[in-house]
């Protein structure tokens, strides 16, 4: 008889307000980077985008095994800027901050992007349970830049250890948005483009690029092995290549012969990248307290490129870094890029760029 009563008093289905809750496996989230079939990230700068209708709220449940006690997230609403929001395993309301200056949640237009994705190198395991949104939203399609870069690098590329927003402040980052491009960014500081053991990286860039997990696989209990990585889930392909790496080579064994190793790795990446421009950076080089600056492997870029050339790929270019870092660009310390060197060198790669034909786009292909 109480059941009768209980029954009377629930409302009917209808007229309750239903959150949305999105599977980890919706076609509508637009992945980018290195995800395992978990899904977890891999790799900094590893990700997704949302285009939501009548967005108001957003919440990440995450499993356990999400970097312990928390992951950092860089977080955009509506093409603003990257904030930081640190999460854990379990139930993360995420900000839906627009602009820097706001601290309440801002009235959203009726369709939002959000982007998300992990900046850091190491402690970056986002375990994606679902994604919850408010009642009455819905997720549309994301159409993704017709430009999209692929950076191959060190903690040169990767924000270095250094930068509060990890990849995110780093000018692999700022490239892509400064042309409303996507991106893919696979950069490790530490590490040599040979295959050896360098800074903590168990293998080179010549073996990692090629896989799904980032070298910190192996200081992974669960999860100490790495698996090939699948190129035709990098949607849309990859449209530029740039590679900046050979400093750890440099630093661990000068005599290795780095040449023959780059030459390799470029011939393997041609195969997946049959038409696609690559761009080749010299070192910018260690600035020294002097204010001299020194370089590694002086004139062996300019062979590789040229070697390519000779081989018929002419869609290899050199970008000539000489001089883009000084002393006042980098930490006295450690002689990597500040924030402002970051945004110094993201400046000369556009210019750089727009000087052989590349312009940034007018608009995101996916308005909010
Ligand atoms: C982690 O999550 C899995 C799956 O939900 C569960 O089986 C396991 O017990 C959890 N482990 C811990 C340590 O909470
Ligand atoms: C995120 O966590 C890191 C430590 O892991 C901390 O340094 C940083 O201040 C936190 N940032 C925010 C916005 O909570
Ligand atoms: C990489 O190599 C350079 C020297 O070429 C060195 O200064 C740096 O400490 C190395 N390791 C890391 C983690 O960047
Ligand atoms: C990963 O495996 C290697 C041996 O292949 C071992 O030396 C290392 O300690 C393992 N790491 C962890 C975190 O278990
Ligand atoms: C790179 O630029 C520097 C400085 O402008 C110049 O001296 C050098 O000749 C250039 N190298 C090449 C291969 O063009």
């Amino acid at each position: 008889m109480g059941a009768v009563l209980a029954v009377a008093a629930t409302p009917a289905p209808d007229t309750v307000a239903r959150s949305v809750s999105v599977q980890n496996n919706d076609p509508l989230i637009h992945f980018h980077g290195r995800w395992d079939p978990a899904p977890e990230t891999w790799w900094g700068s590893t990700g997704f985008k949302l285009h939501v209708q009548d967005l108001s709220s957003l919440t990440l449940n995450l499993g356990n095994h999400t970097t312990s006690p928390t992951v950092q997230l860089g977080v955009s609403v509506n093409y603003g800027p990257f904030n930081t929001v640190n999460v854990s395993a379990g139930t993360n309301e995420i900000p839906l901050i627009v602009s820097s200056d706001e601290t309440d949640d801002a009235k959203l237009p009726a369709t939002s992007v959000v982007r998300i994705n992990v900046p850091g190198w190491q402690d970056n395991r986002l375990e994606l349970e679902n994604i919850v949104l408010n009642p009455g939203a819905k997720l549309l399609p994301y159409t993704p830049s017709d430009i999209h870069f692929q950076f191959i690098g060190d903690s040169l590329s990767a924000g270095g250890q250094y930068l509060p927003q990890i990849v995110d402040q780093a000018w692999t980052f700022l490239t892509p948005e400064n042309f409303k491009a996507e991106h893919l960014i696979n950069a490790q500081p530490g590490i040599a483009l040979s295959d050896i053991d360098a800074y903590g990286n168990v293998h080179g860039m010549s073996y990692q690029y090629f896989v799904t997990e980032d070298t910190q696989y192996y200081y992974t209990d669960y999860h100490n092995y790495t698996t090939p990585w699948n190129f035709a889930r990098d949607q849309p392909p990859a449209t530029h290549v740039v590679i900046h790496i050979g400093a750890n080579d440099s630093g661990n064994n000068p005599s290795l012969t780095r040449p023959q190793t780059y030459l390799e790795f470029l011939s393997r990446l041609r195969t997946l990248y049959h038409t696609q421009p690559f761009f080749i950076f010299t070192p910018w080089g260690w600035p020294q307290p002097d204010g001299s600056i020194s370089y590694y492997y002086p004139g062996q870029y300019e062979t590789i490129v040229a070697t390519r050339h000779a081989l018929g790929d002419r869609n290899t270019f050199l970008v000539n870094t000489t001089g883009w870092v000084t002393l006042e660009d980098v930490f006295p310390g450690n002689m990597h890029p500040t924030v402002d060197g970051h945004i110094k060198i993201a400046g000369l790669f556009q210019e750089w760029l727009e000087n052989w034909g590349l312009h940034p786009l007018s608009a995101w292909a996916t308005p909010a």
